[in-house]
Formats: structure tokens, C-alpha cells, sequence
């Protein structure tokens, strides 16, 4: 496997600080409401993942090592982990595990479906990342894939829809993840892959 100690070093940076944050919560030092802690840790903790696993290609694109695509897959991963995560310690701390009270919050707060919609995207995601279904679905994989562009849009609106008060925290992952759609947009994508092929040349050059 390529890249190993750098994978392992993600796995378990990302494995271990839900639990890092479960025992904050265990010993009281999550203040008086750990359960609404945790669902906004996790809530934020997926989206770092979500714009993580973005920034992958432009970092490829302006430094040419090829390695930073081979943690995409995994940060995405992980942004999904995150998410269920964060669904579960809703129904768990929020709820109080009663189902049958989703639906009534999913109509009174609109934040909720808006989540549940930027969820099912990264399930989606998740799901056909593996290699079979890159076979599977050939051309139209990569097309499935750009639905990550939406999923970013949609967790945004659903932070923004939460966080009312707290804008300027909103204001800097909405700033990065628009950074990260702009690098996509082919007359800014085609000077950075220009600008590595120009710096490619030249190290050539210097060598012979
Ligand atoms: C069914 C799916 C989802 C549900 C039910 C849900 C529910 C919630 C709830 C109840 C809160 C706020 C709790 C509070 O502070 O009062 C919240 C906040 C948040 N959620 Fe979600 N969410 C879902 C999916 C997602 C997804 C997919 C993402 C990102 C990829 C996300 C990111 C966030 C963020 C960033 C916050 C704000 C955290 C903060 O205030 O620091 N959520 N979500």
C-alpha cells in the first residue's frame, strides 16, 4: 500500500479523537450540555474531513506529488464516519433515541432534512468509491463524484442554518470551501496544472 505510515498516521489521528472527545465528556469537561457538544464537534469534525479530502487535488496540481490523491478517498471516508457519527449522537443525546420524534424535527427544523440531504450525498459517495465501482460505472463514476460539490453546498447551508449567531466560525469553512470549488473552474485549474508542467520542464532542463 502506498503512502502506509502516512494513512495509519490519518486512521488514527481521526479514529482517536471522537473518543478523546467521549472521554471529555465522561470525566465533565465538556460543560453542561456534552451531548450537544458532541453532535457539534462531530457536525464540524465532518466537514474539516469533507474540505480535507478537496483540498487533495489542487495540492496535487500545485506541488505535482501525486501522493496527495491517494489520501482523498480516505478523508472522504472519513467525513462520512463523521457524519453518521455525528446523526448518531443526535438521535442518541438530542432525541433521547425516539425515532418517531425525527420526522416531527425534521419538519419543524428545516436544518435537519437539509442534513439528512448532504448525508445521503456522502452515502452515495462512500459507497461507490471503491475501485469495483470505478470499473462498474466507467465514464459516468466521475460524474457521480461531482455531487461532492453539492454536498459541500448543502452541510454549509446546514451549518449556517445553525449557527445564526456564531457567523464568523460559518464565514471561514464557507471562505475555504469556496477557495477550493474557484481552483476548480477551468480557466483557474488549467494555469496551475500549466504552472506545474512550466516547473517540470525547467527541473528537466537544469538536470540535463
Ligand atoms: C441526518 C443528518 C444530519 C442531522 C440530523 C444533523 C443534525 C444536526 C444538529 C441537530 C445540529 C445542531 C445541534 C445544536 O447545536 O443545536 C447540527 C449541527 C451541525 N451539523 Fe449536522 N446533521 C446532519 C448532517 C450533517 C452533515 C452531513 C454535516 C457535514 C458534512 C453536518 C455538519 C454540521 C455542522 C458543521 C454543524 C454545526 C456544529 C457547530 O455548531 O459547531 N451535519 N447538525
Amino acid at each position: 500500500m502506498r503512502h502506509f505510515w502516512w494513512r495509519l498516521l490519518i486512521f488514527l489521528a481521526a479514529a482517536s479523537v471522537p473518543f478523546y472527545w467521549l472521554y471529555l465528556a465522561a470525566i465533565d469537561s465538556l460543560g453542561p450540555d456534552p451531548g450537544k457538544v458532541l453532535v457539534d464537534n462531530l457536525g464540524q469534525g465532518a466537514l474539516v474531513f469533507l474540505l480535507s479530502s478537496l483540498t487533495m487535488t489542487p495540492l496535487q496540481r500545485l506541488s505535482g506529488w501525486a501522493g496527495w490523491i491517494s489520501f482523498r478517498r480516505q478523508l472522504g471516508l472519513w467525513a462520512f464516519t463523521y457524519a453518521l457519527l455525528h446523526l448518531s449522537a443526535y438521535l442518541y443525546f438530542l432525541l433521547g433515541l425516539d425515532f418517531s420524534s425525527f420526522g416531527t424535527e425534521a419538519v419543524e427544523r428545516p436544518y435537519i432534512t437539509v442534513g439528512a440531504m448532504a448525508l445521503s450525498g456522502l452515502l452515495a459517495l462512500a459507497a461507490t468509491s471503491n475501485r469495483w465501482s470505478m470499473r462498474k460505472l466507467g465514464k459516468r463514476w466521475k460524474q457521480l463524484h461531482r455531487l461532492v460539490y453539492p454536498v459541500l453546498l448543502i452541510s454549509l447551508l446546514h451549518m449556517l442554518w445553525v449557527v445564526r449567531s456564531d457567523a464568523g466560525r460559518w464565514a471561514l469553512y464557507a471562505s475555504i470551501g469556496s477557495v477550493l470549488l474557484l481552483v476548480r473552474l477551468p480557466s483557474v485549474s488549467r494555469p496551475l496544472s500549466d504552472f506545474q508542467l512550466r516547473k517540470k520542464k525547467s527541473s528537466k532542463l537544469n538536470k540535463s
